[in-house]
């Protein structure tokens, strides 16, 4: 029986109530199957370990979760210990430390639920933004300069490699060929970032000419989000840097039915590392503790977990 060894981090707040429900689907679809069996190790990663420890993991920590063929994670953050501390030094650095390049989000209407678009149905919504995950606006450079003084400046460095961009809009391609989707379109900002987006602009008409079989389109970030909105059913696969990537699946999961319903994978597509799969909102402190947190978007999580270890197929009629 093949056993798929999962490194569980529930993380803080509601990420320990949401991971126990997507827990007990994943052991109850491998009881009913026979065929596969999990093995679950929790790690106590988070902002309760971080208060104690003064880290947010153990040393070695990216070490130990290479032996994983796949990480499962609630979610990070808590009010006494800054964002840029507990989500860099835990979410971002397996991100990154494990090479998950994609971050891969369906914006996808589950039928049932109630989109705020007025006469949108699931036919309309119904698309799938995959984020560059590995560097662009959060590679984490630059310099504060004259630090406390009235003369005090920042640089934030984005900074995009060709391999980086490339590797994510060719990934972007094989999706839309591999499910059959009609267009793919890239969403950038060329008109006032020169370099970053201009770059990537370039990669993107260059892939896209090895893809003739599939519609390249294009949009800057500003009326992309318009567009979200009003004609959602124009999207098929998005391809999007880091940060534009981030917020625009804020507000794809605001036009699926909310941010409680919203699931993505970080993956490794070539399963050199493990992949790691996560419901997209946060730890809800103000909800944390009342069990009221919704576990969808956790439980779908598993099933992107499932769908990168090639287990299912009805994912995509869900
Ligand atoms: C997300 C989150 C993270 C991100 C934060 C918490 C660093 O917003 O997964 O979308 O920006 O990637
Ligand atoms: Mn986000």
């Amino acid at each position: 029986m093949k056993k798929y060894k999962i490194a569980v981090i529930p993380g803080d707040g509601i990420g320990v109530e949401v991971v126990n429900e997507g827990i007990k689907v994943l052991k109850t679809i491998a009881s009913i199957d026979k065929t596969f069996d999990f093995e679950f190790d929790y790690f106590p990663w988070g902002c309760e370990y971080y208060l104690k420890n003064g880290k947010m993991m153990d040393d070695g920590d990216l070490e130990k979760l290479k032996q994983y063929d796949g990480i499962y994670l609630g979610a990070v953050g808590y009010p006494s210990v800054p964002d840029h501390i507990s989500l860099r030094e835990l979410l971002l650095k397996i991100r990154v430390g494990l090479d998950q390049y994609i971050n891969l989000r369906p914006v996808k209407l589950l039928r049932g639920v109630q989109s705020p678009l007025k006469d949108k149905t699931i036919e309309d919504i119904d698309f799938v933004v995959i984020r560059e995950n590995s560097e662009g606006e959060y590679s984490g450079l630059g310099q504060w300069f004259n630090k406390d003084s009235k003369d005090e400046y920042v640089h934030q460095i984005a900074k995009f490699t060709r391999k980086g961009t490339e590797r994510v809009i060719r990934y972007a391609f094989e999706l839309a060929r591999k499910e059959n989707r009609k267009t793919v379109t890239s969403i950038t900002k060329g008109n006032a970032l020169n370099y970053s987006m201009v770059f990537w602009d370039k990669i993107f008409n260059e892939v896209a000419k090895e893809y003739p079989d599939i519609k390249a389109n294009q949009l800057m970030v500003d009326a992309a989000s318009m567009m979200f909105v009003q004609h959602p059913e124009r999207f098929d696969v998005v391809v999007t840097s880091n940060l534009f990537g981030d917020i625009l699946t804020d507000l794809g999961a605001a036009i699926a039915g909310g941010i409680g319903l919203a699931a993505g994978d970080n993956l490794n597509p070539e399963k050199k590392y493990p992949s790691m799969f996560e419901s997209i909102h946060g730890s809800a402190p103000d909800i944390a503790g009342k069990n009221i947190a919704n576990p969808i978007a956790q439980i779908w999580a598993a099933g992107g977990m499932l769908k990168h270890f090639d287990y299912v197929n009805w994912y995509n009629k869900l």
